[in-house]
C-alpha cells in the first residue's frame, strides 16, 4: 500500500502539481448545468494537489476537496485558497452529507466503500465521475466501477488501462 507519507514525498517532488485535468473529468463537468440560484457544489475525493478541484473553482463552483496528504492540501490551498479543504483518511468511513453535492469526482483512487456515500451524497440529477486503474497496485476489477452505478444514467463509460465512468443520479432517487 502507498502510505500517506509516500504520497507526501511524491507531492513534495512535484508529482501531479502541473498535471492538466483528466479529459474525462472535463467532460463530466461539461454535463453539469448551473443550478439557477446557487453555484454548483463539487466534492473532489482524494484530490491530490487539486487539478480537478481547481478546474471546478475556475468555473465559479463551490468546491470542497478531501485528501489525507498534508503536502497535497497545502499545495492546493496555496494556489487555490477559495477551495475548502478537508484532511481525512477516506478508508476510515468518511461521511458525505446526503444530497449535498451537485458533482462528485473521485479520480485515480479506488475505494469501493465510498460508493454508497457518493450515491447518497449527490442530489438527484447530480453527476459522479470516477476513474480507477485496471492494472497494477490498487487496481479495480474490469466492470466493477460501472456495475456499482449500473442503475444510474450512464453518460460515459470506457475501460482500457483505466476505467472511466460518468453517471447521472436519477431524478427522484434518494440514494
Ligand atoms: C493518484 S493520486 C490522484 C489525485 C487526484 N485525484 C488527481 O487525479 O490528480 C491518489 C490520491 O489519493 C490520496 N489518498 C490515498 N489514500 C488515501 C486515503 N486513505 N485517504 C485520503 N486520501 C488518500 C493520495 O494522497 C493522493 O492524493
Amino acid at each position: 500500500m502507498i502510505t500517506e507519507n509516500e504520497w507526501n514525498t511524491r507531492f513534495l517532488a512535484g508529482e501531479l502539481l502541473a498535471a492538466p485535468p483528466l479529459h474525462v473529468v472535463r467532460k463530466a463537468f461539461g454535463f453539469m448545468e448551473q443550478p439557477a440560484a446557487s453555484p454548483v457544489r463539487l466534492l473532489d475525493l482524494a484530490c491530490g494537489p487539486g487539478r480537478h478541484a481547481a478546474l471546478g473553482a475556475s468555473l465559479g463552483w463551490q468546491v470542497t476537496a478531501v485528501d489525507n496528504s498534508t503536502v497535497a492540501l497545502d499545495q492546493l490551498r496555496l494556489e487555490h485558497p477559495q477551495v475548502a479543504t478537508v484532511e481525512a483518511d477516506l478508508e476510515q468511513g468518511f461521511a458525505i452529507a446526503p444530497a449535498a453535492w451537485d458533482v462528485i469526482c473521485c479520480a485515480l483512487y479506488h475505494q469501493p466503500s465510498l460508493w454508497p456515500g457518493i450515491q447518497a451524497g449527490l442530489r438527484p440529477g447530480g453527476i459522479f465521475v470516477g476513474v480507477v486503474k485496471l492494472q497494477g497496485r490498487f487496481a479495480a476489477q474490469p466492470g466493477e466501477l460501472r456495475a456499482a452505478f449500473a442503475h444510474w444514467e450512464i453518460l460515459h463509460s470506457s475501460e482500457d488501462v483505466l476505467a472511466e465512468l460518468i453517471v447521472r443520479k436519477p431524478a427522484g432517487e434518494d440514494c
